[in-house]
């Protein structure tokens, strides 16, 4: 029996390689040879992969995309619409596992984490001494959440656990909030200005891409910390290490970073106040085999030309 072929930019998960299994033909993301290949009905991105209406167009058989992630800004979704192609990602599930990440990112940074774990284990620590490495309150201070989408809430849910004033900026206000979280609505500029936390948590679209720049950063308070679980693109990189280096603020966590990875002799890497984790927002065992499942089910429901479980576009 012939299976459906797809492209994917492998290797995949080996639980994604289990779901997939005697389903579909994997192949290689760079399989399509020549101008066109009638013969692929499927894509499934894996690790963010470009995917833009020109290949679209070399696939004259495709019959769906599908993401595992919810983040699409790799594709052109667009370009999708405009071919009737589905596309299809892995929303809500991740919501959790990022929130958590958030909040991680944010304490590892304020009560020195990384730093102190260096310490400890080093021939240096050799004695307690009360007056090192002092970093700064999490509990009770103000958060900032740009993005109170279906994950910013989940940070604010967080926050408000740690007695957290807590600011919020989206395009529009939101009027569906549960009154007892809080949260208020205010301008960027306010955000920044107030918050000692900032928090990333928007998409990366032509409106985010550079969000946070130069400006951006100077509005922040000097003992601020800027926490990143969004996408890289959202943060103008060259003007957040000069930020840090000069200590204009106190620290950034960042999850995702432009480009990712930073080239290996990047000068942010040599800073002490940014934590870096490989992209890690929605690293959970649990999270990632809901996040297979999704993406796998989104893909054999469009190579059978049935409705995505989860569509984006
Ligand atoms: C997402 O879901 O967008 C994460 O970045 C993993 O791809």
């Amino acid at each position: 029996m012939n299976l459906p072929c797809v492209i994917a930019d492998t290797p995949l998960a080996e639980n994604i390689d289990e779901l997939l299994e005697g389903k579909v033909e994997i192949l290689p993301w760079d399989t399509p040879a020549g101008s066109q290949d009638s013969s692929i009905e499927g894509i499934y991105t894996y690790g963010h992969v470009h995917v833009d209406g020109p290949l679209m167009d070399r696939l004259p058989g495709l019959k769906v995309i599908s993401n595992y992630g919810v983040g699409v800004d790799h594709i052109d979704l667009e370009a999708a619409r405009s071919r009737d192609i589905p596309v299809g990602n892995t929303p809500d599930v991740l919501n959790g596992a990022t929130a958590d990440m958030a909040m991680a990112l944010l304490l590892a940074a304020s009560r020195r984490l990384i730093e102190g774990d260096t310490f400890a284990r080093s021939p240096e620590f050799t004695y307690y001494d009360p007056g090192y490495m002092l970093g700064r309150e999490a509990h009770s201070s103000t958060i900032g959440i740009i993005g109170l989408g279906r994950i910013g809430l989940q940070i604010a849910r967080r926050a408000g656990g740690f007695d957290m004033t807590i600011l919020y900026h989206n395009r529009n206000e939101r009027t569906d909030l549960p009154g007892e979280m809080g949260a208020r609505y205010v301008s960027m500029d306010e955000l920044l200005g107030q918050s000692d936390y900032v928090i990333l948590s928007c998409p990366l679209t032509a409106d985010t891409e550079k969000l946070i720049g130069k400006r951006e950063l100077d509005l922040m308070k000097p003992t601020a910390t800027l926490v990143n679980v969004a996408r890289g693109g959202v943060v103008d990189t060259d003007a957040l290490t000069t930020a840090l280096a000069e200590r204009s603020i106190y620290h950034a966590a960042l999850d995702v970073t432009d480009p990712e990875p930073l080239p290996r002799d990047h000068p942010m890497l040599l800073l002490e106040n940014v934590t870096i984790a490989p992209h890690l927002g929605s690293a959970t065992e649990q999270t990632r085999q809901q996040m297979a499942e999704i993406s796998v089910e989104n893909l054999l429901l469009g190579l059978g030309g049935d409705p995505l479980r989860v569509r984006v576009a």
